[in-house]
């Protein structure tokens, strides 16, 4: 599914009832299958443009149109996946990763099937039985991805979902998702605010600026997969990225 952002605003009320403009007139096209990192300190939009892309949220103005129709609502053609998992407490991992799935096409043997197929995908067959609080954040985030991907979305929006997660899980994770992307044949948009997993993930970095957000740079990763962290190539994009991020802040803070 390809995406338009066309001169999108996005303007909040605070509760002093100050208008605060989160997102500043963004243009950005996201081709089909395209893997998209949008990346950013905090406050710069990204959760908002996200939100945009799924209809959570509408603009102030302009508009996004998926693969050719303009947003007006969410989709469950359009996953979203949130930082905090966002998991049902009162449902199992198998209800859970199931949930979506009650009221779309197929009959109940299908759907079981489906679901089934994903909970062995992410290796959550042991867990299966298990709610929510007996989970660690690793898995709980493991569930939540499944719970997406089986609904089939031809669009995932992901915001932030390694963030509150140990180093080596969130690496593990990371590749589990890349090898995902490349058979789902699916387009990804995934918000972070960590260089180093962007330029993982990403065949495009989205780089966004604070006050009001907008898009500040757009770099393409052209490194081949599986990527490398200690590729010579792969610590020089970091560099040249980070460099880009701080002139940003500085400009702005003169
Ligand atoms: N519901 C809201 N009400 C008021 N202001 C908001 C709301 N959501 C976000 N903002 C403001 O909009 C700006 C962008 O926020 P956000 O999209 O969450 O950025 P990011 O995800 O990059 O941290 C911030 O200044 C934030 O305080
Ligand atoms: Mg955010």
């Amino acid at each position: 599914m390809d995406v338009e952002v066309k001169r999108a605003s996005k303007s909040y009320h605070s509760s002093g009832g100050k208008a605060v403009e989160a997102l500043s007139a963004i243009d950005l096209t996201i081709s089909s299958g395209e893997f998209v990192c949008l990346l950013g300190p905090s406050g710069c939009g990204k959760s908002t443009l996200l939100k945009l892309i799924a209809g959570i949220e509408t603009a102030s103005s302009g508009a996004v149109i998926c693969a050719g129709e303009v947003v007006v609502g969410p989709s469950t053609g359009r996953g979203f996946i949130f930082q905090d998992y966002s998991l049902f407490p009162w449902l199992t991992v198998r209800q859970n990763i199931a949930f979506g799935l009650q009221r779309g096409k197929g009959t109940k043997r299908e759907k079981r099937e489906l679901a089934e197929h994903y909970i062995r995908l992410f290796e959550l067959e042991e867990a299966a039985g298990l709610y929510p609080k007996q989970l660690s954040g690793g898995m709980s985030q493991r569930v939540a991805i499944a719970r997406a991907l089986c609904l089939q979305p031809k669009l995932l929006l992901m915001d932030e979902p390694f963030a509150a997660l140990d180093a080596m899980l969130r690496q593990k994770l990371q590749e589990e998702l890349v090898r995902i992307w490349q058979r789902e044949n699916a387009t990804f948009v995934f918000v972070t605010h960590d260089v180093e997993e962007a330029i993982f993930l990403a065949d495009r970095i989205i780089v966004m600026s604070p006050r009001p957000g907008a898009v500040s740079a757009i770099v393409p990763v052209q490194l081949p997969r599986p990527r490398e962290r200690t590729d010579a190539a792969f610590v020089e994009l970091r560099a040249s990225v980070l460099r880009l991020l701080h002139e940003r802040q500085s400009s702005i803070a003169q």
